[in-house]
């Protein structure tokens, strides 16, 4: 039967408590809360995805800055740093609008999810890596999601103007609604929750 490992529950409950930060918008918060009661049910089918993409090497760099930090930002940073061999890696192809390049700069951490440590089919919990100047494209999913920013960084929801939530802050998106996001001198870094 499938164990959890201690680290990647510590992992949890960190995100845990960071999705639920006044920062953050209450539909965000409403999401989490389910998201991580499902959480608290281990579920694995062993399918990890083990290709590595350039923008993995961005990730140390990302971390530095934060493993000092004694919030539960760097709480984060410092579970991140030490799961990082186990995150199944997996990048966006497709959408429009993304700037040059963005795909070789960019990478998406599974972390519970298909493909992740946890391998899983009824939320998707992980992280976007953004090496600086780079902008992800608009896009859309159906499941609901809510993010928290570990890093500073710039999203777009629908057609309206870009924001930046601040370390800690976050946002959510409806089901299917156009969004993207974009660095700036810095990488990006953030979390992300979706119930499926
Ligand atoms: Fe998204």
């Amino acid at each position: 039967m499938y164990q959890r490992d201690e680290n990647l529950e510590h992992f949890i409950r960190v995100a845990r408590s960071l999705f639920q930060a006044p920062a953050l918008p209450e539909a965000g918060r409403r999401l989490a809360v389910k998201v991580f009661e499902r959480l608290e049910q281990p579920s694995d089918d062993g399918k990890r995805n083990s290709e590595r993409y350039p923008a993995c090497d961005l990730l140390d760099s990302a971390l530095a800055p934060l493993l000092d930090d004694t919030s539960g930002i760097g709480d984060a940073a410092r579970a991140i740093k030490v799961l990082e061999p186990a995150i199944g890696w997996q990048r966006r192809t497709s959408g429009s609008n993304g700037s040059k390049d963005y795909v070789e700069k960019h990478v998406n951490g599974m972390i519970c999810g298909p493909g992740g440590m946890e391998s899983r089919y009824d939320i998707q919990l992980g992280f976007s890596l953004l090496a600086p100047h780079t902008r992800y494209p608009d896009h859309q999913h159906p499941p609901e999601e809510a993010y928290v920013l570990i890093s500073a960084g710039e999203f777009r929801q629908r057609d309206g103007d870009w924001f930046d939530p601040g370390i800690g802050g976050g946002l959510h998106n409806t089901p299917n609604s156009l969004h993207a996001m974009r660095s700036g001198t810095t990488p990006l870094l953030a979390l992300w929750c979706l119930l499926v």
